[in-house]
């Protein structure tokens, strides 16, 4: 007896057989790969960036039942202060150059093709100590309704956070 496979032949080659993708994202998985595919695709994201020297900039890429796309550009220096993400779960994704991330006593560098993934009631801060701009993708579902700013962490202090901690809550911190 045929097993299907044997039937249909190798799924990968027949595209025409293969379930279509959903039009939004309903899982983790999916939405790193929304923020994989956006990130793949520069010249959706490269023509709108702007760079503001007084705060991170950030422009809402797109939306979609229960999220939010947004696009950020860190200069040298800015960063987004201690916070947390409300009831909003995210992933991101750096699209351009480095970012370091601060999170349970520990720092680390984003890089083009990592992934961070988060859920409610994650604490971290994000900052560009590096030299040059730099540009990254965030993915809030539900969308960002709040970022509740959290005291630093004593001996943490970084160059350019303390004047974003006061900034308003309203725009997506990283
Ligand atoms: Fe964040």
């Amino acid at each position: 007896m045929n097993s299907d496979i044997e039937i249909a032949g190798d799924p990968l080659a027949l595209p025409h057989l293969m379930p279509s993708a959903p039009a939004h994202p309903a899982t983790v998985a999916g939405f790193a790969g929304l923020a994989r595919t956006i990130a793949a695709d520069r010249s959706h994201w490269e023509p709108l960036v702007r760079y503001d020297p007084a705060t991170r900039w950030y422009h809402r890429l797109r939306t979609g039942p229960g999220y939010e796309v947004w696009l950020l550009s860190w200069l040298p220096g800015q960063g987004s202060g201690r916070h947390d993400h409300g009831p909003s779960s995210g992933v991101f994704t750096v699209l351009e150059g480095e970012l370091t991330e601060r999170a349970d006593g520990m720092g680390r560098t984003l890089r083009p093709g990592g992934l961070r993934v988060f859920a409610p009631g994650y604490v971290h801060e994000v900052v560009n100590d590096g030299l040059l701009p730099v540009v990254s993708l965030h993915i809030y579902f539900p969308g960002l309704t709040e970022m509740p700013m959290r005291p630093p962490r004593p001996g943490t202090e970084v160059a350019g956070v303390a004047a974003c901690a006061a900034a308003p809550v309203a725009p997506p911190a990283g």
